[in-house]
């Protein structure tokens, strides 16, 4: 049922008492390579033929960023979907194959551009960070073809901004290596 107006709803108040070290101990997550934790939920038993080979049809992950870190420029060979579940907007950076850059929000607040869904284009380079300090963002990402990590690449700081030098500046700040 609605709640009244002015009157904050259980969810609300309980989303705003997690805390990320409390989500990512109770969702079990662990370390990504891109930074963030995470923990796959799900891989469908279903598989396909596809370009790079056998790959299950779908699989879903929860992935927790916190604005301490940063997701590095990785990219895949599927679409990723990421729908919001909690926490402070976060920004995806998209470079497109042709170098078009592409910003992408999700978060809580649709009345100031957030999206509760986000599609990150198939072989895409991408980063993402949670905006303001002592913040996270919980989200689920859907890859199909499921995910693989022969699949996915890290970008090197280096080779990415040789490919794209109007973006040095962006690449610089969310590569490692
Ligand atoms: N499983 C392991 N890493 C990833 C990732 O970066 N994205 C998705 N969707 N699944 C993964």
């Amino acid at each position: 049922m609605r709640s009244p107006p002015g009157h904050a709803s259980w969810h609300a108040i309980k989303q705003a008492m997690m805390t990320a070290d409390q989500l990512i101990d109770s969702l079990k997550l662990q370390a990504h390579p891109e930074g963030g934790y995470y923990r796959e939920t799900y891989r469908s038993n279903e598989k396909g033929v596809f370009a790079a080979g056998e790959r299950n049809l779908h699989t879903l992950i929860y992935f927790l960023l916190e604005s301490t870190s940063f997701s590095a420029f990785h990219r895949i060979r599927s679409d990723e979907s990421w729908c919001y579940h909690a926490g402070a907007t976060c920004t995806v950076y998209v470079i497109h194959p042709d170098g078009t850059l592409e910003t992408m929000k999700t978060g809580p607040s649709p009345e100031n551009g957030d999206n509760f869904q986000i599609i990150i284009p198939a072989n895409c380079w991408f980063a993402a960070e949670v905006e303001g300090a002592n913040n996270f963002t919980l989200v689920s990402c859907g890859v199909a073809p499921g995910f693989d990590f022969s699949d996915f690449e890290l970008a090197t700081r280096d080779r990415l901004s040789k490919e794209f030098p109007q973006h040095t500046a962006l690449i610089q700040s969310f590569t490692r290596n």
